[in-house]
């Protein structure tokens, strides 16, 4: 009866002990899953990086006959599309999106 008993307090407190084990490890597995998790959002939000649209489209644009007209349009397929191809005009190959916006008149948006 006395050896159930000691067995039985024994087992109550190896319970305790892993209880206090997992409790205590708990926060770490957290925290480790939150910092997983803010790596990726990091990621996430890092990998398709938004590029400097005024400066990428004042670029685009500097050779333009009407810079504001080209500008304004180039900042809106910019911010659509995140990508301004190379060069002053041509070279939409490099922005497929860019290259495929048009107008309500169906032509061309981007410059
Ligand atoms: C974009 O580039 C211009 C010129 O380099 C700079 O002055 C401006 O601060 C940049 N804007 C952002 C949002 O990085
Ligand atoms: C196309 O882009 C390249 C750089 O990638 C540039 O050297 C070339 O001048 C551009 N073409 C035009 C027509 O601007």
């Amino acid at each position: 009866m006395k050896l159930f008993v000691l067995l039985f307090i024994t087992i109550l407190l190896l319970q305790g002990f892993a209880e206090a084990l997992s409790l205590g490890n708990a926060p770490d597995s957290l925290t480790s899953i939150d910092e997983g998790g803010d790596k990726l959002a990091l990621h996430k939000k890092h990998h398709p990086r938004k590029i400097n649209c005024s400066y990428a489209c004042s670029r685009r644009c500097r050779k333009a006959s009407r810079k504001k007209v080209c500008s304004r349009a180039c900042k809106t397929c910019c911010m659509r599309c995140n990508c301004v191809p190379p060069g002053t005009y041509g070279n939409k190959s490099a922005c497929p999106c860019y290259a495929s916006l048009k107008t309500h008149g169906h032509k061309p948006k981007c410059p």
